[in-house]
């Protein structure tokens, strides 16, 4: 286990240090940013099914419904076409409306979860067409779905999940921007952009990593606290919910998520000296009102860990701390935002003496329902 581990205390952090190779693992083979080519046999042989839908249904658990929140986002803001995001569990429940003009995407990192698989199964009883987004290959959801795209991930084995996460963003990036070229609604310099930036992304990843230090600091100012509130809007609202699920996961800390500007209508009431508030603050994606959320917690005496572009000023003269990661395109930014959180919590965890790789009550995967 100690070689498996490469030189790591844990396997998460090993997991978390493999971003970098893990997100280029993602695009390798599909990402032809000279060529102007993202190929992706899955969605090249079903473009159809994908553009003739009435709209995109994400069904997913845990860390992959965080992450299929975040594809809303993209696939809404990118390729213009309507998306709702499910939980497994509730969706399969409901007796939920759907037809042949649906396409279901089902993210599972394990492909094994109970919850998904059965969200599959009655999709395509009703006539959806479902295409999966795994990383373990050959698992049971990769074998149901009609088509997918693998993460290419490599075996995650810390139960709290991050690379997977990363990596499903990537796939589910590539994807979007396939449907926003397909359909015509990017401009061709845009989406180049895009494709150049994606490559630019694991750099971006590894120097966010850098604040790992620092991040320690942090995590021995905050590693008593009883509860902590994690915000952030647009498409950091997810990371936000990611942020705080991770640290739930590991630490044993009450944590909770939220979209920045709804602390106004609850979570604002258990702002004080006590209460760690960690804000997903970059540049763009709302930031001007973000740092509005956040004079209102200094002004409620609400601790600030904030989350920031490379040399910004103005959210740094508010907070109590601020981390750094890289300038990137607003869609992109959660790739980036979500490192930090990952290297809080677990610091947080180990100060704390959990065990990190398998907490408490937890499965890597939920095979039963
Ligand atoms: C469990 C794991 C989580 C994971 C979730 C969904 O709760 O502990 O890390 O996000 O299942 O798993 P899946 O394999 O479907 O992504």
């Amino acid at each position: 286990e100690e070689i498996e581990k490469g030189g790591y205390d844990h396997f998460m952090l090993k997991e978390i240090y493999e971003q970098p190779r893990a997100i280029k693992d993602t695009y390798r083979g599909r990402l032809l940013a000279d060529q102007g080519l993202i190929r992706m046999a899955g969605i090249d042989l079903n473009m159809e099914k994908f553009l003739n839908a009435n709209r995109i249904i994400i069904v997913a658990c845990g860390t992959s419904w965080h992450a299929g929140l975040v594809a809303e986002y993209i696939f809404e803001d990118l390729a213009r076409i309507p998306v709702e995001v499910e939980y497994a569990s509730e969706f399969r429940y409901r007796n939920p409306v759907i037809t042949d003009k649906d396409v279901l995407i089902a993210i599972s990192q394990s492909g094994e979860t109970a919850d998904t698989l059965a969200a599959i199964k009655l999709a395509k009883e009703k006539g959806a067409f479902v295409f999966g987004v795994c990383n373990v290959v050959g698992s049971s959801i990769a074998r149901e779905t009609d088509a997918g795209a693998y993460t290419h991930a490599g075996p995650e084995i810390g139960v709290a999940s991050t690379k997977a996460f990363t990596t499903q963003i990537t796939v589910l990036t590539l994807i979007a921007l396939k449907l926003a070229k397909a359909k015509g609604v990017f401009s061709e310099s845009k989406y180049h952009e895009y494709l150049t930036e994606l490559e630019n992304i694991p750099n971006k990843v590894e120097k966010s990593l850098q604040s790992n230090a620092l991040i320690e600091i942090i995590a021995d100012v905050y590693k008593d606290s009883t509860n902590c509130l994690y915000l952030g809007r647009g498409y950091n609202f997810p990371v936000a919910l990611e942020g705080a699920l991770k640290l739930k996961e590991i630490s044993y800390i009450h944590a909770e998520g939220y979209p920045a500007a709804e602390m106004k209508h609850g979570p604002i009431a258990l702002i004080d000296e006590h209460m760690p508030v960690f804000v997903i603050a970059t540049k763009k994606g709302h930031y001007e009102k973000v740092v509005s959320n956040i004079q209102e917690i200094k002004s409620r005496k609400g601790k600030i860990i904030a989350i920031v572009t490379e040399g910004d000023e103005q959210v740094r003269d508010l907070a109590d701390h601020v981390i750094e990661v890289p300038e990137t395109l607003e869609s992109l930014t959660p790739l980036l935002t979500t490192i930090p959180l990952q290297l809080l919590s677990y610091h947080i965890a180990v100060m704390r003496g959990c065990n990190v790789d398998q907490p408490r009550n937890l499965a890597k995967s939920v095979t039963v329902e």
